[in-house]
């Protein structure tokens, strides 16, 4: 059947928008994401990915850098150790990306990193606090502060405000994470002339922690520090006030997730959290980041990991922007001249060792709430 002159300019319009959007796709930038969309630890990814998100359409909205749209390949490890390396290998070889944004913890972006580093891909993780990680090249950054700084501050605050004198650490021997933020608010606690009475030491996916908790009991501490991640950290204080101990629990941002109060309920009340932000937080950036997740995320509000999520994807347009191009070495030298963006988390520049320095925040459960308590500068 011939289509009538109105049909075929019609499909004439639709053939050429067709083209120009094929021609505008074949031309985007594509920026590979690595996170926890599922598993264990899928309350990051899902965080982190849904600010990332955010980022990148409100940047393609704004007309994409450098007259290009950015195209954001997301993949997800499950949570599961080994997956990352693969998945940048896949990700740097297949899809040709310009640069890798991933991941929240540690220990996976201490297994993407150097798959980042040997293809010259710069690679920016928006969370990751363990020092390992931006050591591991040139080529991988940070915008987030490190665990020598969240480790000083909770060692502070435990002195300062908890009043704690004696302490027990409970660790995570397979994360990456906990091991680094014990060793440093270990350090700080003794050199202020805390105790360090005792440290016991727990793996991801431990659900029982009845006999760490018992010697910790017979030990006689007033306070004990949880460097992990939310669902241990929720079980762990669920476990100690069973066990009848009722004094302060308190970790790092590896607390922050909604299970925390989920599983933990009236054992977590009380407890204390340091992290990277709080929606609380009255300045017109935060406000207006808030505001424009919640309308397009369902009305949830942004955590820690949204909104460095957010300001991972916002450096590296902002890189790309200066950088006039996406080639990886010049891509590399623009992120390493990153200083003072103005981020959702705070002021970013990077600094000599790939790093970003910024304020951290300590947050405390109350009413099944995340309350801001204070900030610390570093
Ligand atoms: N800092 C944690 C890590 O390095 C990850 C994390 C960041 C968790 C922010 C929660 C919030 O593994």
């Amino acid at each position: 059947m011939i289509p009538a002159p109105r049909h075929l300019a019609a499909t004439v319009v639709l053939a050429t928008l067709f083209a120009a959007s094929c021609a505008r796709q074949s031309t985007a930038i594509k920026v590979g994401e690595i996170a926890s969309l599922t598993g264990k630890e899928a309350a990051f990814g899902q965080s982190s990915h849904k600010g990332t998100v955010l980022a990148i359409e409100e940047l393609n909205r704004a007309g994409g850098i450098l007259g290009q749209q950015l195209e954001l390949v997301s993949e997800d490890n499950q949570t599961k150790a080994g997956e990352s390396a693969t998945i940048a290998r896949k990700l740097i070889s297949r899809d040709k990306v310009v640069a890798l944004l991933g991941e929240v913890a540690s220990s996976r972006s201490l297994e993407m990193a150097p798959i980042a580093q040997s293809s010259h891909i710069p690679m920016i993780s928006p969370s990751s606090t363990n020092p390992a990680v931006t050591e591991t090249g040139d080529y991988i950054f940070r915008v987030c502060f490190i665990d020598p700084f969240q480790g000083v501050v909770m060692a502070k605050f435990a002195r300062d405000t908890l009043k704690v004198r004696k302490v027990a650490l409970l660790t995570s021997v397979s994360s990456a994470y906990s091991v680094g933020l014990a060793k440093y608010f270990k350090e700080r606690f003794v050199a202020d002339g805390g105790e360090l009475v005792m440290e016991q030491k727990f793996s991801e996916g431990d659900k029982d922690f009845k006999a760490q908790l018992t010697a910790i009991k017979a030990a006689g501490v007033d306070g004990i520090f949880v460097p992990g991640y939310y669902t241990e950290a929720a079980l762990i204080c669920k476990q100690a006030r069973d066990l009848g101990l009722a004094l302060p629990i308190f970790g790092g941002d590896g607390w922050e997730a909604p299970q925390l109060t989920e599983i933990g309920g009236r054992a977590v009340e009380g407890t204390y959290y340091s992290t990277h932000y709080s929606p609380e937080n009255k300045t017109p950036a935060v406000q207006e980041f808030v505001k424009k997740f919640q309308q397009r995320w369902n009305g949830e509000t942004p955590d820690a990991m949204a909104a460095l999520g957010y300001d991972s994807a916002m450096v590296l347009a902002d890189a790309i922007k200066r950088a006039g191009s996406t080639d990886g070495a010049k891509l590399r030298d623009a992120i390493a001249a990153t200083k003072d963006y103005p981020g959702v988390t705070g002021a970013t520049t990077i600094d000599a060792e790939r790093n970003a320095t910024k304020s951290a925040v300590v947050i405390t459960v109350k009413d099944g709430q995340f309350k801001f308590v204070e900030t610390v500068a570093p």
